[in-house]
This record gives structure tokens, sequence and C-alpha cells, in this order.
């Protein structure tokens, strides 16, 4: 039988909670299914809703005990941290207003955070959390999903190795159609709600929902910081408060430029995020809704798709494949491989290991806090009439 205990140890069971995520949410059950998919960690703890009625039956069948079912986050930081079999980390999948404190929470009880973006709705909560994060010794995850694909961090593997030269040019997207229409105005498309509702949402709904994605996909597989920025925030669909649709050009501190564009109005696509990265050698392309394919163009020679499990991946993308070629992986697995390395690096912590940069390849606070200003500057630039503003 394997011990289990607070104190650390390789054999050690990690337990977590989550905070979010109850009957009729969408990214909670996600985040199960991820953790559930390599079972590195077991879900003992949850305030799944403001509604205790809600907590009760998605506990049950999860088959959670009932006195670890909670009526508010407070009451469940508090109770996990004083057990001694609580929980090592807290997954918060609540509406964007609500991670600041929630997290604050969990991290001021000594209890490791995984967070969904946008981290928080301003760039100061940010900033807090990422040095609170720091003076406890605490891990904390923010879960920019797209990182965790073997593709993504083959092609940021290549970018660093200088495989496609210096980079010129980034052009990034994410359109989607769910909102080309007033949705929001039924009160069941709870999603839909939160998203146009500044109160809840914070000041950007289209980029701070999927726009927050772009500039973190881009800035890990690049590397490239940016400099300054122009940003045009429109608001489409009659009597919206917020953006639905966002484009921003960008200059980075290297040099290079790039062009983001995320949309909600998009008729006819998906959940279509793609990104192509123009180098002096060569170029880039990868897109999230056939994510087990890389294109890859030098200049001097034809263009290649390199397939995930088929075609030599770098060492650390590589560890992450799953299975073989043509059997397709995607939005689970990469998040799975977030929440592994994670808790890998978890696990490691507490027994006292030092860890790798392999151990540490998941979003922080740090790529968090970035995200936050982002969106805060893309706001400041548009409000001004879409004018270049230093980053
Ligand atoms: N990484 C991704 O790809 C991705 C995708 C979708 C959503 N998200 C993010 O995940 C978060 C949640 O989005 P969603 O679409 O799942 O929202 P949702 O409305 O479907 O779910 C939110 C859940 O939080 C619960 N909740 C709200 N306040 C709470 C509180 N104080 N205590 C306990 N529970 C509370 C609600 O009852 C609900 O169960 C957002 O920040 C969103 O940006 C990330």
């Amino acid at each position: 039988m394997i011990e289990a205990s607070k104190s650390g140890g390789k054999a050690d069971i990690i337990r977590y909670g989550m905070v979010g995520g109850g009957e009729g949410a969408f990214i909670g059950e996600v985040h199960r299914h991820a953790v559930g998919l390599d079972g590195k960690a077991v879900l003992t703890a949850g305030c799944f809703s403001r509604s205790m009625e809600n907590t009760l039956s998605t506990g049950e069948a999860l088959n959670i005990e009932k006195k670890r079912l909670y009526p508010s986050y407070p009451e469940m930081a508090k109770a996990e941290a004083d057990r001694t079999d609580g929980i090592d980390f807290v997954s918060i999948v609540t509406p964007n207003n609500t991670h600041f404190a929630i997290a604050r929470t969990f991290l001021e009880n000594g209890i490791n955070v995984v967070c969904d973006k946008p981290l928080t709705t301003s760039a100061s909560e940010a900033e807090q959390l990422l040095k609170l994060a720091a003076e406890k010794g605490l891990l904390f995850c923010v879960t920019y999903t797209y990182t965790g694909y073997p593709a993504v961090k083959h092609a940021r593997e290549m970018v660093k190795r200088g495989d496609i030269g210096e980079i010129r040019f980034v052009n990034a997207e994410y359109p989607q159609e769910w909102l080309a229409e007033p949705i929001e105005n039924n009160p069941d498309n709870k999603q839909a709600v939160w998203r146009t509702d500044p109160k809840q949402s914070g000041i950007s709904n289209c980029l701070g929902d999927i726009g927050s994605h772009v500039e973190n996909l881009a800035s890990y597989i690049t590397g490239l910081d940016i400099d300054s920025l122009c940003a045009r925030l429109d608001k489409i669909v009659e009597g919206r408060v917020l953006d639905d649709n966002a484009t921003i050009m960008v200059n980075y501190t290297s040099g290079a430029t790039g062009v983001y564009w995320s949309s909600q109005i998009a008729a006819g696509h998906d959940n279509d995020l793609s990104i192509r990265v123009y180098g002096s050698k060569g170029s880039l392309s990868w897109r999230q809704e056939d994510p087990n394919y890389l294109k890859v163009t030098y200049l001097d020679k034809p263009k290649q798709i390199l397939s995930r499990g088929r075609d030599e991946f770098y060492p650390r993308p590589t560890s992450v494949i799953r299975t073989p070629s043509g059997h397709p992986e995607g939005y689970f697995e990469a998040f799975a491989t977030i929440y592994t390395t994670f808790i890998g690096a978890l696990v490691r912590k507490k027994a006292g290991e030092t860890l790798t940069e392999n151990d540490l390849d998941f979003p922080t606070p740090v790529e968090g806090s970035q995200g936050v200003k982002f969106i805060e500057m893309c706001v400041e630039s548009s409000e001004k009439g879409a004018i270049w503003i230093k980053f």
C-alpha cells in the first residue's frame, strides 16, 4: 500500500481539489478528464459551484467524500490546509473575475495552484499572485492549453535552435463564430452571459478569452518579447459592451513584427486557432484544428508536413507524444501534458529534487501576468484611438 503523507516522498499520492466546474460548466470537466488521463492525481475535494446543491450532486457523481464538499472556497482552503491528507493543489475553473481572490486564498493557505486563463482581470492582481506564489515557495500553473501539444513544443524547439533563422514576422489568429449573434440574451447560455459581462469577464471579452491564447502561443513558440502594440477592439454585435473582434499589430524587441487577430463573430470558424512564423531561412505553420501536423518550409526546399509520431521531433516534444502517428491526439492530451508536467514538478519538489527546465515546462504566473498586461495594453491602445503604445 502507498503511504500518503503531506511531508513528501516519491510514493505520495497527489490529491487535488477543484473550484468551479459544477454540473453545466464547460472547462472543469475537461480539466478532470485531463488529470484522469495520466492518473497522477486524485480529485478529493471540491467547491464546484456557488450553489451547495450543485457542489453536492457534482461531488457525489465524482465519488468525493461528502465532508470534503464545501459550500465556499475559503472554507475549502482552510479545511484542506488543516488536514494531514489535504489537497496538494487546487484547480480554479471559475469565471475570470473570481480567479484572483480564489488563487490568493489557496496560496495563503499554503496550497499549490492551477488556474485557468486569463489569470486575473488586472495586471496588478496578476503581479500580486506571482509574488505571493514565490514568497510561499508554491508551484502555480496557468492553463494555456495550446502549449501542451507536441507539434507546438517542436515548433518552439525549432525556433530556439535557429532552424528557420531569425524571426521576421508572426501571424496568429483565433477566429470563432459562436458569438456572431447575441446569444448572451438567453440567460441559459451561461458561458456567453458571463463572457460578455464586464463584471465577470473583466475589461475585455474576445481578447481576454481567446486573444490571450494567441499572445501566449506566439510568445511560447517564438520567445519574442513585445516592445509596443497597436490594437483595435470592435464591438460588432449591437448592444455589446465588450469586444467581440480584435486586431493587433505588434513590434517585438528583436525588430520583428506581428499581427494577431481574434474574433467571435467569424462565421464558419469553430475554434480555428493558428499561427504562422516566418524566419530568414523558412517558416512554420500550425493549426489547432489539425494539431498533429506542423508545416515547415525552408526557402530552398519543398514544403514539408511533419507528422507527430512519424517524423522526428526534438527530445522534449517527443517525450510528450502518447500514441503512434495517425491516431489523433488533441485537446485532452494537450491539457493532460500540462497537468502531468505540473504534477511531476510537484512530486519532485516534494522529494527535495532540483527542478530542470523540462520539469518546469508548463505556463506559470509569469506568462499569466504577461497575458493580463497584454489585454490591458490592447484595451488602452484601442480606447485611445488605436494608437501605438509601449508594452
Ligand atoms: N484553457 C482553455 O482552453 C479554456 C477554455 C474555456 C474556458 N477557460 C477559462 O476557464 C474559466 C471558466 O470558464 P467556463 O467556460 O468553464 O465557465 P462556466 O461558466 O462553464 O463554469 C464556471 C463554473 O464556476 C462556478 N463558479 C463561479 N463562481 C464560483 C465560486 N465563487 N465558487 C465555486 N464555483 C464557482 C460556476 O458555478 C460554474 O460551475 C474561465 O476563466 C475561462 O476563461 C479556459
